[in-house]
């Protein structure tokens, strides 16, 4: 299914206003964006408000993000809504982040079944509130036929996890005689993570003006173009998305080879 996806857009459809209007290379779109949503707290108290707020604008934004993404024609969006991490905060924090997600989920899964975005999940679902994790299904289940952009969302994720994951899985087909050492390579590898049947992760972007990559994506971002902002989550409007992708076509991407351009 996810291969007649990546197949039904192609360069016979109309180029999008937006790209014209922004300068942007129809050819040259980023299959795969992970977005880094941070600083929706200091965003917040910034404005004598609850750090909360700062979530319930950052989940606002991400529906802005997605429409904007699938306009120009990315693929696959991999947004970092709760991390293995996270769960350090305080636990008023934690649970209001919950509620919003069931909320996010409950709200958003008619307009993004209309809008023909596929809506997936990754990370682990160990510690999630039951509700949560119904609505998480019922999202899958209920958007796994649309064509549109996906967006594959991380809760309760870390890299590591997801690698250490993935080595388990291998372990465990090795021992049970469904592959050998020898066929452990880096396709093999990559087909036991979460991220299987997305595209390769082009583009990294990260708000609020950390310059790390806090576990996100780890074996992903190998080769994945960064680019950072000090705008909080909250601020990041379409025209500085649009900003992103410009700088994007200007990156002479070498994969560890030579000049392509
Ligand atoms: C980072 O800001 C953000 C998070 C830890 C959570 C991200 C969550 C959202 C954008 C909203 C939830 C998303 C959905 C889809 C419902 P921060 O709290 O670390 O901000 P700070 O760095 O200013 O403290």
């Amino acid at each position: 299914m996810l291969k007649k996806i990546f197949e039904t857009k192609n360069c016979e459809q109309p180029v999008p206003k937006q790209l014209i209007e922004s300068n942007i290379n129809p050819q040259f779109i980023p299959q795969h964006i992970a977005l880094i949503m941070d600083g929706n707290g200091r965003w917040a108290k910034e404005q004598g408000k609850p750090r909360t707020y700062g979530h319930y604008a950052g989940a606002e934004r991400l529906k802005e993000i997605v429409r904007i993404a699938d306009n120009i024609g990315v693929k696959a969006l991999s947004a970092y809504a709760f991390s293995t991490e996270n769960w350090k905060r305080p636990a008023s924090e934690v649970n209001f982040i919950m509620k919003l997600l069931d909320r996010y989920l409950t709200n958003e899964i008619d307009t993004f079944q209309k809008n023909n975005v596929c809506v997936r999940f990754m990370g682990s679902r160990d510690g999630l509130p039951k509700n949560v994790q119904e609505k998480m299904d019922n999202a899958v289940q209920k958007t796994k036929d649309n064509t549109g952009i996906i967006l594959n969302l991380a809760i309760n994720y870390g890299g590591q996890t997801e690698i250490l994951e993935a080595v388990k899985r291998i372990a465990a087909e090795v021992k049970n005689g469904l592959l050998s050492i020898d066929e452990i390579n880096l396709n093999c590898f990559e087909s036991h993570l979460y991220t299987k049947d997305l595209p390769p992760l082009d583009l990294l972007i990260r708000t609020g003006g950390d310059r790390r990559i806090s576990n996100f994506m780890l074996w992903q971002i190998a080769y994945a173009e960064i680019w950072n902002t000090e705008i909080y989550w909250p601020d990041f409007s379409s025209e500085f998305f649009l900003q992103a992708i410009r700088d994007f076509q200007k990156r002479d991407r070498r994969f560890g080879g030579l000049n392509t351009k």
